[in-house]
């Protein structure tokens, strides 16, 4: 955009589009952006000018994000899922490929302003990778070929609305149904099935059913829900979290794609039990290509009187659904960095207590809680808490959706009672050869071929859904120095722990596979873990260090293997540093080498 008074038109479409208010600052520089193509400095001067907040401010939640730019990133901005199980289908060479093709550094624009190419982390299409996004659009199954396809559909500048369509489909690859996915109910079903119940009824059910959280730590739904509902405030909030950016997870995904109903009835019934009036639906940028049909989906629910004012026809109960979007950041899926973002700012999380239940969203009572786990209200509406314990173990209660992916025939969705073996999942997906299964992601636990008969529980081995399998031909070493590129990346950078260690792990590990790592670095990395495990601020430094110390604990041969034989060797090579200056004044004697004998 040239014009100057069209950039003013642009960002003034977008502040009434979201009343002008500050809080909708992450909404607002997606539009901008999607307008611009990138957020100069002078557009984020004039943007805090226009909305009566700071540069700083404004500029801070523009640098958080991955998915916003300062700089042109060209017409057509290309990025390559990271995952390692992108990895294992790949995509390296099908980046090179495409970097060889357009004659690019990895995150350099063409002379032409046309095209830029660089790697992310998981996009959340595991089990059909690699995957790229292009703008922010998925598609998956690539290969040499269709690498080829989107080169030259790039290069003759073709808009993105006329590429194939079959270019971005994205399946579900459900493999095993149970409750949650076998089942149809009506639309409406389990909200009318939930008023019947009444507030308090619902509730109950909800205690009944011993509802554990499905996004990770596994809390009680029904405290969750209880301690909102009592927690003093103007309004009370219902946050869904689909940010999933856990490596190896995208359970959510299909579930906003082809169970949404399930998805919003559950915020629906929160609401009721709660007694809410907004729920907003953060949705991770990678996912931006559902966004559409989610807000089909939420008119159709208007329509049918399922949201808006006196649902069902209940007096007074007046609940309605926004779609936010993230815009890269995995830190954002932590519930109170989630808050953050949804209030405009960049994802930090939060100093907990208060938990959101108190003094959330807006400072007000907010129930956050995980897609999956809405969808396991509306069973529990339908059929009662009874039912819905009866399934799976005592403390696990329910079904538990698995996304299966890495060394098998079949990936994909899988659902299962809580309390399946670990090998029953391997049989069933057609793993041979496992000799390892990260489960939770890459801050979950690596399960070696010795724990293939534990079970998938909270009180076994607890999981937010993704299982990644490894057979006898991977290297168990290069699965966790992914983890680690990964976690360095996604620090948020607020605490000195997390961010220090991500960064020194990162290094250490890449330092192991130049083959200039000792035991010294070998103690360091378990050092570190534990300094992050116990004073990192939130949970992604307290985990960031699992696969590192789970691999080394049951894969230390492939650690050892590329050990160099001495005690210690720097991480800084002071005299290769020094080259330049040798250089530069002509000298390369012994004297001009440091520690060479003379
Ligand atoms: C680094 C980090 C990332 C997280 N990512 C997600 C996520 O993508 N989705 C999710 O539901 N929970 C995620 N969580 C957990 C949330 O903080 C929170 O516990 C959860 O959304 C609560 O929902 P639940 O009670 O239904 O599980 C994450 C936590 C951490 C520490
Ligand atoms: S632990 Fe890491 S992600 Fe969490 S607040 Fe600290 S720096 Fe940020």
């Amino acid at each position: 955009m040239s014009d100057a008074s069209e950039l003013h038109d642009l960002i003034e479409q977008v502040l009434q589009r979201y009343q002008r208010r500050p809080d909708r600052l992450v909404q607002i520089l997606h539009d901008i952006q999607d307008g611009l193509g990138y957020l100069s400095d002078a557009t984020i001067a004039l943007l805090a000018e226009r909305l009566q907040i700071s540069y700083a401010q404004v500029r801070s939640t523009r640098d958080f994000y991955a998915f916003f730019y300062s700089e042109d990133r060209g017409q057509y901005r290309i990025l390559f899922s990271d995952n390692v199980t992108d990895r294992m289908a790949g995509n390296q060479a099908l980046f090179q490929q495409m970097l060889d093709y357009f004659n690019l550094q990895p995150g350099k624009v063409s002379r032409d302003g046309l095209v830029s190419v660089d790697l992310t982390s998981c996009t959340g299409m595991c089990d059909q990778g690699p995957a790229i996004l292009v703008n922010e659009m998925a598609i998956t199954r690539m290969t040499p070929q269709r690498v080829n396809q989107v080169c030259a559909l790039v290069s003759a500048g073709v808009p993105l609305a006329q590429w194939p369509s079959g270019f971005f489909a994205v399946d579900d690859n459900i493999r095993r149904a149970d409750c949650l996915l076998g089942a149809s109910p009506e639309p409406g079903e389990s909200i009318r099935a939930a008023i019947a119940r009444g507030r308090e009824g619902m509730l109950a059910e909800m205690k009944h059913s011993n509802l554990r959280g499905r996004g990770g730590a596994g809390f009680t739904t029904a405290i969750k829900w209880e301690a909102c509902r009592n927690a003093a405030g103007e309004q009370r909030y219902i946050v869904c979290n689909g940010d999933e950016g856990e490596p190896g997870t995208f359970k959510d995904r299909v579930l906003l794609q082809s169970y949404a109903g399930r998805v919003f009835e559950g915020m629906v019934i929160a609401a009721y039990t709660v007694g809410a009036q907004l729920g907003l639906l953060y949705l991770r940028a990678e996912y931006r290509y559902l966004r559409p049909r989610l807000e089909a989906f939420l008119a159709g629910m208007r329509a049918q009187n399922l949201l808006g004012k006196d649902i069902v026809g209940v007096s007074g109960f007046d609940f309605d659904i926004e779609i936010h979007l993230g815009a890269g950041a995995y830190i954002c899926g932590e519930e109170t960095a989630l808050i953050e973002s949804l209030e405009g700012k960049a994802g930090k999380p939060r100093v907990r207590p208060p938990f959101p239940v108190a003094c959330g969203y807006l400072n007000q009572p907010t129930v956050v809680n995980n897609v999956e786990t809405l969808c396991k209200a509306t069973e529990i509406a339908i059929h009662g808490g009874a039912w819905y314990e009866a399934i799976g173990t005592k403390q696990s209660t329910g079904t538990k959706v698995l996304s299966v992916s890495g060394d098998c025939a079949r990936p994909g969705i899988y659902e299962y009672a809580f309390g399946v073996r670990i090998s029953q999942v391997l049989e069933d997906c057609g793993a041979r050869n496992a000799i390892a299964v990260q489960v939770s992601g890459a801050s979950g636990a690596c399960l070696s071929e010795r724990e293939l008969g534990r079970r998938i529980a909270f009180e076994d081995v607890p999981t937010a859904g993704s299982f990644m399998i490894f057979d006898k031909q991977r290297d168990m070493f290069e699965v966790a120095r992914n983890f680690a590129h990964f976690f360095k990346h996604e620090s948020c950078g607020f605490c000195t722990p997390c961010r220090g260690g991500t960064a020194l792990i990162s290094s250490m590990m890449d330092k192991i596979a130049e083959g200039r790592g000792t035991q010294y670095e070998m103690n360091e990395l378990l050092r570190l873990q534990a300094v992050m495990k116990t004073s990192s601020h939130c949970g992604l430094g307290q985990t960031a260090g699992n696969a590192i110390a789970d691999t080394v604990q049951k894969f230390r041969p492939a650690y050892e293997r590329r050990l160099a034989q001495t005690d210690f060797v720097p991480a800084f090579d002071l005299d290769a540093a020094l080259a330049k200056a040798r250089h530069l004044s002509g000298r390369d004697d012994a004297h001009a080498h440091l520690g060479e004998e003379v």
